[in-house]
């Protein structure tokens, strides 16, 4: 046996869910897929944002920023936290990143260890599972069920805590359930956070996309909370700028020194040509934004009419963000497996949904961040082939 250079907590890790799928995917041609696997809107940045990067390229700012970012963008967020959040995050206690993904690992990293339990949803975005059992602190689920529009909800999260419980990470809207957590919920979560000293994550990168009149509430701003939240949020969704990796967190004022000196450690700076655009889409008009999100409601509609003619399908209606995640228990008892059968037979492809973890079973995730003539083609080709399965 050579030796085990892997730590045990890297090795707990489970296996990369999409591996099949990589390797389903990889003899056909990228031309004929219809990808909606993917998390990022297929808008292009808005022209004004990308004006921005040209100028600051043509000024010369492309050298390190201050670790923490540009004053006059730490600023410009601080201000947008708390105009449009009641965040009371002053600006030096806002931390520019290279995309809120970089926050989970710096979050995690500055925050939990070997003893501590984190109360996460389950289903859950895999960053916060993975990274949290990479510090060697144990994941404790709470169900996001379809009969709550699923949200977590306090009454679980009492069920769940034990006194080694250290923090909640709350994702809302939510990837990939598209739940989104009520002002009430948020409330009593509070309370329980108060109650036992616990940290509150709270991830609001999709707060902008919610429907059918479901707003998004950041559980910081309630009474004593502030001081007990790290809220993560970043420009990708909102202005169609994944690949310009800017994120940011605002976090309480004791943990932020430990918290930006990692993120230094990390990356040194976030990249300084993305901070300027970032600027400007902070300061710019913000119709785009609400473009956009029109745009994903007008596909979410489409998305959920054609799901609906599917027999079977266990479906919660998402309320925000830009994914659905239907139940295929009627069809299958691996996703995994649906999903490759999927690329093979109708070439969609789309994510499974035990990637999510142990209540994703049998689902899968659809994204619709793309148009409406490729959702349309995609799913009809998806509904005519499971219709015509589930009959021979
Ligand atoms: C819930 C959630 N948080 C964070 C991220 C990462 O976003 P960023 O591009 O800012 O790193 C994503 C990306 O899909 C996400 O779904």
């Amino acid at each position: 046996m050579g030796r085990q250079w892997l730590t045990r907590h890297a090795s707990a890790l489970p296996a990369y869910g999409m591996v099949e799928i990589e390797r389903a995917i990889r003899s056909l041609r990228p031309s004929d897929l219809i990808r909606f696997s993917l998390g990022e809107p297929d808008f292009d940045t808005p022209d004004h944002i990308k004006e921005a990067a040209v100028q600051a390229i043509r000024e010369g700012k492309t050298h390190y920023t201050p670790g923490d970012g540009i004053p006059e963008l730490r600023e410009a967020i601080a201000d947008k936290l708390q105009k449009e959040n009641g965040l009371a995050y002053p600006a030096d206690q806002v931390s520019v990143v290279s995309g809120s993904q970089e926050g989970i690992s710096v979050i995690t990293g500055a925050l939990f260890e070997e003893g501590d339990e984190v109360i996460m949803g389950n289903p859950y975005y895999p960053p916060y599972f993975i990274n949290t059992v990479l510090r060697g602190s144990k994941p404790l689920f709470v169900p996001l069920l379809p009969e709550n529009n699923c949200q977590m909800m306090a009454s679980d999260i009492r069920k769940a805590l034990t006194p080694k419980t250290k923090a909640i990470i709350l994702v809302s809207p939510n990837n990939p359930t598209g739940g989104v957590q009520s002002l009430e919920e948020l409330k009593a979560i509070s309370e329980i956070a108060i109650e036992n000293d616990l940290l509150v994550i709270s991830d609001e990168i999709y707060e902008n996309i919610t429907y059918d009149g479901h707003r998004h509430y950041s559980i910081g701003s309630l009474p004593g909370m502030i001081e007990r939240t790290i809220t993560q949020n970043g420009f990708s969704k909102a202005y169609a700028m994944t690949g310009w990796r800017i994120g940011y967190f605002g976090a309480p004022k004791e943990l932020c020194p430990k918290l930006q000196e990692i993120h230094r450690a990390t990356t040194i700076c976030a990249s300084s040509v993305s901070q300027y655009a970032a600027l400007a889409a902070l300061r710019g008009p913000q119709d785009c934004v609400v473009r956009m999100a029109k745009e994903f409601g007008r596909r979410r509609d489409l998305v959920l009419r054609i799901l609906r003619q599917i027999p079977d399908l266990g479906m919660a209606e998402p309320s925000g963000a830009f994914y659905v995640f239907p139940d295929f228990g009627a069809y299958t008892d691996s996703d995994g497996q649906l999903v490759a059968e999927l690329i093979r037979e109708t070439r969609v492809v789309t994510i499974p949904g035990s990637s999510f973890g142990p209540l994703g079973k049998n689902h899968i995730r659809i994204s619709f961040a793309s148009s409406i003539e490729l959702l349309e083609e995609g799913l009809e080709r998806v509904r005519k082939h499971l219709v015509t399965r589930k009959r021979s």
